[in-house]
Parts: C-alpha cells; structure tokens; sequence
C-alpha cells in the first residue's frame, strides 16, 4: 500500500502508483478545511532516512474529492486518511471522505508535527478510543486507527481503538526527531521538531507491530522503512497482514511496489508459503 503523506498529492499520483503495483492507496490526510502546513524547510534527509514537519498541509476533504474519484480508476482500494482538532471534526471529515468514495478511512491519530492534529488526541488511550467509537458510529465502511510509537504503550492505543470499535490498526507514523545545523546553531526544519522516517524506523516499527499484534484481535498494517521484500517479510511476520511503503520512493521511485512483491513471490516460492497469510505473525510461534 502506499502510505499517506508521499505521492498522494493528486488523483493523478495515487493513480500512477495504483498502476505501478500496490495494493492500495492511502490519500494524503486532509481536513474538513484547507490548511497550509509549515513554511520551509519542512523536509530534511538524515542519514537513513527523512526528517518532516510538512504540518499536514492539505487544500481540505471536499475539494479533494475528485481526486479520490481519479485514483479510485487504478482498480486498487482507496483508504482516505483523516485529520481533525477533536473528535467530532474528526468524525465529520470520515463521513466526507466516505461520501467522496473511499473504500476505508484511515485516522490519523499520531502526527507528531501539527499541533492540535495529533498526539493529543492519539496518545490518550480514551480519546483514541472516542474518536473510533465517534467515525465508527456515523459511516459504514472499515475504519483503521494509525498510531503514534511516541508513546510508552502503543499496544494500550490499538487495546482502545479496538474496545472503540476499529476494524484495523495501522502501525506507526514518524518517530519525533531534530536535526540541527552546527553552522547556523539552529535546528534545520521551521518547525524545529519533525518525524523520522525511512530505514532508521524500521526496527521500531516491528517491534510495535509485534506487541499490537499480542494485544488486538483485529487486522494490523505495517509501515515504517520498508524498501524490500526482506523488510515487509519482517513485519508480516511480526503479524501485519499488509503493509506500506513512504519514504522508499524517494530512492527507487515507484517501482519499489513490484520490486516488494516480486520479492515476496520468490521467498514463498522458495520457502513453501502458499499464501501471505501463512506467514502473518509466525514469529511469535518461536516466541512461546
Ligand atoms: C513527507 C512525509 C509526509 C507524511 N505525511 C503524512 C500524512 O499526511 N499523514 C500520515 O498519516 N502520515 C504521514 N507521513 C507518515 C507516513 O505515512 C509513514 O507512516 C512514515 O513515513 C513511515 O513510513 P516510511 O518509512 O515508509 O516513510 C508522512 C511521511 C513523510 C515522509
């Protein structure tokens, strides 16, 4: 699946990446009104990975809808990823991307770089579990809560999104990171405080999937630097049952998505797998 926030922009870049070969396509996360996000810089590459604070930057559900309409031509699910500053707006932004077409909505609940949008709301277990309870309440299609690892308990978060009636967890956005220029003594993003992605949150991301997947009954995705087989191979079998793919795409362009799966046929082929779902969570039969 491709991941929220990367190559999502328009109808026309999720569609491109439909037919590029994933599974599915989160769209960007978007509001109930247009926001601009943070000034520059709002990207910066670290060693191992990227450094954000794009501050959700998004022209607001409703004007977006036509692009959900163009990526839905690619034949592949759309998850329409939602942001609010309360449960409420939260809910109302869900009902108007499932009016817009989207086949799930993903909330996110764990930017860790807009303030209000966020980890206030996704790091309080009974908020967690209100807001699901709330989009739950008011629309009929799967509904996934993407948690936050900047927490002591994400397997507490995805207990309450599930007690909230969350139908899948998605796991994790950005870890919270800085990055200073040594020449200008100052931190390098406007935002000074942004999310690490890409390769250094990889072993992070496994782990949590691994303790959500001990803690829930329901569906996990796994995102956090996957850019080959071998690292989806790592949390399928920490118990994703799919995956996503961000900052990858900035180093292999779209065609990481084949790459993926053409990697994945070939280790089940060669290992006796007759399904992904043979190997979900099998790391934890070694555990007992
Ligand atoms: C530039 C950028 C923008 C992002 N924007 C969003 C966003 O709008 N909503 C969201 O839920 N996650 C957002 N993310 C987080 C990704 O969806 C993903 O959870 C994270 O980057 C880890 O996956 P990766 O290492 O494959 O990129 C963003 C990440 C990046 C790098």
């Amino acid at each position: 699946m491709l991941a929220s926030g990367i190559l999502n922009e328009t109808g026309k870049s999720m569609l491109e990446v439909a037919r590029a070969g994933a599974g599915a396509i989160v769209t960007k996360s978007l509001g109930i009104a247009e926001r601009s996000g943070h000034p520059n810089p709002c990207i910066a590459e670290i060693e191992c990975g990227l450094l954000n604070a794009m501050g959700l930057p998004n022209p607001g559900v409703k004007a977006y809808a036509d692009d959900i309409k163009e990526a839905k031509a690619g034949g592949v699910p759309v998850f329409g990823s939602a942001i609010g500053g309360s449960p409420e707006e939260i809910a109302e932004v869900a009902v108007a991307l499932s009016a817009a077409g989207v086949d799930a909505v993903e909330l996110n609940l764990s930017c860790p770089h807009a303030k209000g949008y966020g980890v206030e709301i996704g790091s309080s277990p009974e908020k967690v579990r209100e807001v699901c309870g709330g989009v739950k309440s008011m629309i009929d299609i799967p509904v996934f809560a993407k948690l936050t690892p900047n927490t002591s308990s994400i397997a507490s978060l995805a207990s309450a999104a599930e007690e909230g009636g969350a139908d899948g967890i998605v796991a994790i956005n950005t870890l919270k990171g800085m990055t200073i220029c040594p020449e200008l003594k100052m931190p390098v993003l406007s935002n000074r405080i942004g999310g690490l992605s890409g390769p250094a949150i990889r072993s992070v991301g496994v782990r949590c999937v691994f303790e959500i997947f001990e803690a829930v009954n329901i569906p996990v995705i796994g995102v956090g630097g996957i850019s080959t087989a071998r690292d989806a191979l790592e949390y399928i079998m920490a118990g994703a049952q799919a995956v996503q793919i961000g900052t990858a795409i900035r180093s292999q362009g779209t065609a990481v998505f084949a790459d993926v799966c053409v990697g994945l046929s070939d280790f089940m082929s060669e290992n006796g797998y007759k399904s992904v779902s043979d190997m979900v969570g099998v790391a934890h039969v070694a555990d007992t």
